[in-house]
């Protein structure tokens, strides 16, 4: 019952609590498959699936076929990797652009050791507050989370969804439905050809980790411990997870 809702904040959490729902479901979370820019450790772009991550586009179709769940939803983004993952699954999918990968303006296809290279204060900076720091004409972490309100709101909305997106958003979701901080959120651990399965309970999120058994690179690069701007190239470096 709702009566006598007055200011922004207050018809927001009305809103919010029209669009829970307590009925039990699971919410899939992955990655694309790896991709051709995973292999080569670039960042952003649009390229198509590795020959690995085709075989993890089949796993995750026998896998999703195994939980033998009722009226699953399937949602990409608008990214040829989501949508080459989706494909093998044999099923209808909702793209949604706001699902996109964070874009990382004048860094974007770039490698961390290109940026370092290239842009060593912004990598610097980055480190220093991954969160909020925004890419020079593209965006933040901070940016992300406010794009992926609708998804999250349509999310609480739903029953079973299989939400196949990126590294970064991924981390965004995850962040919101196991409640982590502005600060944990960056460096959550989200590798490729791992579906993370959450189930909602009283007060929080079940998780679990399935790794579909197919192998690919690791693209998740730890804070270094100097993030000073005159830092050497070896120090800003030094976490870069190896690439081809
Ligand atoms: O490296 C894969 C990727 O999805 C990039 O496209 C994206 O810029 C990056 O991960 C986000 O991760 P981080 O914020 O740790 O650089």
């Amino acid at each position: 019952l709702v009566n006598r809702v007055q200011d922004h904040v207050q018809s927001r959490t009305v809103y919010y609590l029209m669009n829970i729902h307590v009925t039990p479901r699971a919410i899939y979370l992955t990655r694309h498959g790896e991709s051709q820019h995973n292999l080569q450790g670039r960042i952003g772009g649009d390229s198509g699936l590795s020959p690995r991550g085709k075989q993890f586009a089949l796993a995750l179709a026998s896998f999703i076929e195994s939980q033998n769940i009722q009226e699953l939803k399937v949602w990409t983004s608008h990214m040829k990797r989501t949508i080459q993952t989706a494909e093998a699954l044999h099923v209808s999918y909702e793209q949604w652009k706001a699902l996109n990968e964070i874009d990382a303006g004048v860094c974007e296809e770039m490698s961390y050791e290109e940026i370092q290279a290239y842009h060593p204060e912004e990598f610097a900076l980055r480190d220093q507050d991954k969160y909020r720091y925004r890419y020079p004409k593209g965006e933040s972490y901070e940016d992300l989370v406010q794009r992926l309100e609708p998804v999250i709101m349509e999310l609480e909305r739903q029953e079973n969804v299989l939400v196949i997106c990126h590294q970064a958003v991924m981390r965004c979701l995850l962040a919101y439905f196991l409640d982590k901080s502005a600060e944990e959120l960056p460096y959550l651990k989200c590798p490729l050809h791992t579906v993370l399965k959450l189930t909602p309970v009283a007060y929080g999120c079940q998780v679990e980790s399935i790794f579909l058994n197919v192998e690919a690179v690791n693209t998740h690069r730890e804070r270094p411990q100097n993030v000073d701007v005159t830092r050497e190239p070896e120090e800003a470096l030094g976490t870069v997870p190896p690439h081809y």
